[in-house]
C-alpha cells in the first residue's frame, strides 16, 4: 500500500495524528498541552528520535517528536525524526506534521528527507504470510508548509517518495525467498521495471555469456541447475554531463558452492547475496524520473552459486572477459568472479567511472559492523563524489586502502591470481582482485556484506533487507558529470 505524501498550508482538521516537533530546547508548542516539565517527568526530552503519544479523548492524536538541538537541524535528523513519527503513530492511518516548516534545512531538502523516513519506515515485507495484518496502516502523510516553502517541501516530497520506492524495490528483491527470485525471474523483474520507467534493457542468457568470454559468471553457475543471466541496462538523456558504469553482484543464493557454508543463520540471509544488483536495480529506475543528466549504464550480474556433479572446483581455472584468468581456492569467493566479467564490460563501454557494489565479504562486516559498508577505489576524488552522496543519503561508508603490498597475496602459481587472498584484510584482498578488471577508469567499490540487512526495526531502517546503496547511487548519479 503506497502512502501518499501531501503538502497542506495549515494542519487539516481530520487526522489520526498529529507529530508535534520539539527541541532539548526552547518553547514547547502549546497544541501539546504540556510544558517541558511534564514532558519530562514522561520520560520525553525531546532527543533526536524520541516520541511520546499522548492520549486524547477526542479527536487527533498529539505525539511530540522529538527534534534535538534545533540549531543543529539537519537532513538525517528530519528523516529519523518522520521515521519515529510513522513508528510511534501506529496503526494510525492518516498523520501530519509540521516538521517540514521548521528553519535550519532547505525546503527541498526537508521535503525530501522527510519524505524518505516516513515511507522507509512503514516499509513492511510480508512475502508469503497468509496473515496480512502486519501491513503498515499508513495511507496519508501531510506535510504543513507556509506560503514561502511550499514549492520546496513539494518538489522534496516527490524527490523522497521516489528515492523511497526505489530503496523499498531493492529491499522487496533481497527480502524474496531464492526459489521465487532465481537470476530468470530477477531477470525478467528487470525488464518489467525498465519498461516502466523508461530504460533501455538487454539480457544475456548462459549461451551468449559463453560466447562472450565471461567464464566468471559462467564457471560460478556451473553448479546450478537455474541458468544465469546477465542484464544490461541503460539511461541515455540527449547530450549528456558523463557517463557512469554501475555493476551489480546478483547472487540469487550464495551455498557457498563446493566450498559449503556451514549451515547457520548466516546461511539463510544469503537470499539476499543479490543486494547490490537490487540496489542498482532500484536506482536506475529513478533516472528517468529525476531527469538525471548523465548517462547510466548498468549491468547486473545473476547466477546462484551451488554445488553439484558439475560446480566448478577448487583448483580450476576461469578465464574472464576481459582474458585474465583466476585459480579458484575457494567457491565461496564468488562475488568477485561474477563482477570481474561486469567490471570488464562496463570498461568495454568507456565510461567517465564505474561503480560496483556487492555483498563481498564477511571481512568487511568483522572491520567495520553492521551498519557501515566499505568503500575502496582507485581514484580519491570520485571516492570523495561516493563519500559525499553516500552522507547526503544517510548511508554510512568508510574508505578502506586498496593496499598494493597485499596484491602478492593473490599471486598463484597457474593463474594470474586466486581468487582468495588469506586470512587478513579479506575487504581489501576482495577489492584488489576486482581492481584487475577497471584498467584505469575511476572507480570505486562498495562493500555491503554488513549494511544488507537488519535484525529489528530501527529508524528508517526496517526489519530484514535495507536496500543500501540505492540512494547513494541515485545521488551520485544525479550529480554526475565527467
Ligand atoms: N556473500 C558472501 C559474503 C557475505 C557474508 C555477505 C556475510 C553477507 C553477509 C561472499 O560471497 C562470501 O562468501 N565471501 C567469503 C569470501 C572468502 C571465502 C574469501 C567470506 O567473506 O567469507
Ligand atoms: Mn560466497
Ligand atoms: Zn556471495
Amino acid at each position: 500500500m503506497a502512502v501518499a505524501v501531501e503538502i497542506v498550508k495549515s494542519l487539516p482538521r481530520t487526522v489520526d495524528a498529529v507529530g508535534v516537533p520539539v527541541g532539548t530546547t526552547g518553547p514547547v508548542a502549546r497544541s501539546l498541552g504540556m510544558s517541558r516539565a511534564v514532558l519530562a517527568a514522561h520520560g520525553f526530552e525531546g532527543k533526536v528520535g524520541q516520541t511520546l503519544v499522548l492520549p486524547a479523548a477526542s479527536g487527533a492524536t498529539q505525539i511530540a517528536i522529538g527534534i534535538g538541538d534545533q540549531n543543529e537541524l539537519s537532513a538525517t535528523t528530519l528523516r529519523t525524526v518522520a521515521a519515529a513519527l510513522v513508528r510511534a503513530a501506529g496503526k494510525r492511518a492518516t498523520v501530519a506534521s509540521t516538521l517540514a516548516d521548521l528553519e535550519g534545512v532547505d525546503a527541498k531538502t526537508a521535503g525530501q528527507a522527510i519524505s524518505e523516513g516516513a515511507l522507509l519506515a512503514s516499509y513492511r515485507y510480508l512475502g508469503l504470510k497468509t496473515d496480512r495484518s502486519g501491513a503498515s496502516s499508513l495511507t496519508t502523510l501531510s506535510l504543513v508548509a507556509g506560503e514561502k516553502r511550499q514549492a520546496g517541501v513539494k518538489a522534496g516530497a516527490e524527490r523522497g517518495t521516489i528515492t523511497a520506492a526505489a530503496a523499498s524495490l531493492a529491499r522487496d528483491l533481497a527480502n524474496t525467498p531464492p526459489a521465487y527470485l532465481t537470476p530468470r525471474k530477477l531477470a525478467e523483474r528487470a525488464v518489467e521495471v525498465a519498461n516502466a520507467t523508461g530504460l533501455g534493457v538487454e539480457v544475456f542468457n548462459k549461451d551468449q555469456l559463453q560466447a562472450m568470454g565471461c567464464g566468471g559468471i559462467v564457471g560460478v553457475n556451473q553448479g546450478s541447475v537455474e541458468p544465469p543471466r546477465m542484464v544490461r541496462l541503460t539511461y541515455a538523456p540527449k547530450n549528456p554531463t558523463g557517463h557512469l558504469v554501475l555493476v551489480g553482484k546478483g547472487i540469487t543464493y550464495d551455498s557457498g558452492g563446493i566450498s559449503l557454508k556451514p549451515s547457520d543463520a548466516m546461511h539463510a540471509k544469503m537470499k539476499m547475496d543479490m543486494s547490490g544488483a537490487a540496489a542498482v536495480l532500484g536506482a536506475m529506475s529513478t533516472l528517468k524520473a529525476l531527469k538525471v543528466k548523465a548517462a547510466v549504464t548498468a549491468y547486473l550480474m545473476c547466477t546462484e552459486n551451488l554445488p553439484s556433479g558439475s560446480a566448478f572446483k577448487l583448483g580450476d581455472v576461469l578465464t574472464f572477459r576481459n582474458g585474465k584468468t583466476a585459480e579458484i581456492h575457494n567457491t565461496d569467493a564468488e562475488g568477485r568472479l561474477v563482477l570481474a566479467d561486469g567490471l570488464a564490460l562496463g570498461v568495454e563501454a568507456k565510461p567517465d567511472a564505474i561503480v560496483d557494489i556487492a555483498t563481498l565479504t564477511g571481512a568487511v562486516l568483522a572491520a567495520l559492523g553492521p551498519r557501515i559498508a566499505g568503500v575502496l577505489g582507485n581514484d580519491q576524488p570520485f571516492l570523495d563524489r561516493v563519500k559525499d552522496a553516500a552522507a547526503r543519503s544517510d548511508e554510512s561508508i568508510w574508505q578502506l586502502p586498496l593496499a598494493k603490498e597485499y596484491r602478492k597475496f593473490l599471486d598463484s602459481n597457474v593463474a594470474d591470481m586466486k581468487n582468495v587472498g588469506g586470512p587478513y584484510g579479506g575487504a581489501i584482498t576482495a577489492a584488489l582482485f576486482l581492481s584487475e578488471f577497471v584498467g584505469d577508469v575511476p572507480w570505486a567499490h562498495l562493500d555491503i556484506a554488513g549494511t544488507m540487512d537488519v535484525d529489528a526495526d530501527e529508524g528508517w531502517l526496517s526489519k530484514g533487507a535495507t536496500g543500501f546503496g540505492t540512494r547513494t547511487l541515485i545521488e551520485l548519479a544525479a550529480g554526475f558529470s565527467a
